[in-house]
């Protein structure tokens, strides 16, 4: 009998999807195996929504080796730094991008510098950047003046910037749509996908028009993105000074792609709206709660999006809905117990925890 045990294979993005990707012989591959996350079919969303002939999927982009989407991107923006020998790598983050980078650098012995915004970061994010091994600096003030300072220290020297304005963090990220293609047989009629720096509405879009391109699908979705109202600048046409939400990973007021996600928004027909706190939150625990499905308050964006157009009947019949959900519930710890109503303490005897248990079967 062969020994299965030495035919385990790297299953990482870009060995996976190498041909569409700006990679060559010489390019060092940094991996932890991220991608082919599962598409979910929603069960509880259709029928509250009372959708019959529309199928809904979540990509749960949660189930990544540090958490988030940004794996994809970053194992091609850290393999590529390595090959051009950059000395180090440096991000402005919300806390997701610091994260992958911090973890894919540690893989390869570069150094990695993380500009975070303090207070503002989701407390799992914070503790992946700093036990990876990362310089963690942060900053009194928000995503978008940490992003101004990084693309000055970059300009000058070897230090590589791991943003989604690095083009390979895009290239990977696109890997996405790929498997969506790959797993469904072509491409879905919609994309929900929150919007934040907007690099990632962008990449699936590529994905989507590369992957047609190729005759792997003949399917272009309509692009739904999806900021939260008090930091929407896509939405309003112009920066937002001061961004607020309750979804920290996507508190941006000045997102570097714009450019790419109107043309993402544009040449799909498709649209950017913003979703309120309340309708965030109230998506965030429904997925939970009602899908078994954990994700972060921003993923949750995309869910309120989805769920506020199909109210107005947007959606076509016989269609089907993709939504990404680009991080796991766990990195926000902070928000996830900030719901009080299903924690009660209770006395350690037999009748107190009966009289709990069996008053609310
Ligand atoms: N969802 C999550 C969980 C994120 O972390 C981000 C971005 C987005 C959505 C928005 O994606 O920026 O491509 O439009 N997080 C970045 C970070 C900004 O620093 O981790 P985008």
């Amino acid at each position: 009998m062969v020994h299965k045990k030495f035919a385990v294979k790297k299953i990482g993005v870009i060995e996976r999807y190498q041909e569409f990707l700006p990679v060559t012989d010489n390019t060092p591959i940094i991996s932890l195996n991220e991608g082919n996350t599962p598409l979910i079919l929603a069960e509880a969303l259709p029928v509250y929504l009372g959708l019959k002939n529309i199928k809904i999927y979540y990509k749960f982009e949660g189930l990544n080796p540090t958490g988030s989407f940004k794996d994809r991107g970053m194992t091609m923006a850290i393999s590529k730094a390595l090959e051009e020998k950059a000395s180090a790598v440096i991000c402005a983050s919300t806390g997701n991008t610091s994260a992958s980078a911090a973890a894919f650098a540690s893989r390869c012995g570069l150094r990695c510098f993380v500009l975070i915004p303090e207070g503002k970061i989701a407390k799992g994010k914070l503790i992946q950047a700093y036990r990876y091994g990362a310089k963690v600096l942060m900053i009194p003030g928000n995503f978008d003046q940490a992003l101004e300072l990084v693309k000055r220290v970059t300009q000058d020297n070897r230090i590589t910037l791991v943003n989604s304005i690095n083009p390979y963090r895009i290239e990977g990220q696109k890997t996405a749509a790929f498997e969506i293609v790959d797993d469904l047989g072509d491409a879905p009629e919609y994309h929900a996908i929150p919007v934040g720096n907007a690099g990632n509405i962008t990449a699936y879009w590529r994905g989507y028009k590369e992957y047609r391109r190729a005759g792997k699908c003949e399917v272009l979705p309509k692009m739904l993105g999806f900021q939260a109202e008090g930091a929407a600048p896509i939405v309003y046409g112009k920066p937002v000074e001061k961004p607020e939400t309750i979804a920290t990973a996507i508190r941006i007021g000045n997102p570097a792609s714009w450019k790419g996600a109107v043309q993402a928004r544009d040449e799909s027909g498709g649209l950017i709206e913003a979703v309120t706190d309340p309708e965030i939150s109230w998506a965030y625990r429904f997925i939970a709660e009602r899908e078994g499905v954990f994700a972060e308050p921003a993923s949750a964006a995309a869910v309120a999006g989805m769920i506020k157009l199909a109210r107005r009947n947007y959606f076509e019949e016989n269609t089907r809905i993709v939504i990404t959900l680009t991080g796991s519930g766990l990195k926000d710890p902070d928000y996830a117990l900030s719901f009080e109503d299903k924690i009660e303490a209770v006395e350690p005897t037999f009748e107190a925890v009966s009289k709990v248990v069996f008053a609310s079967r």
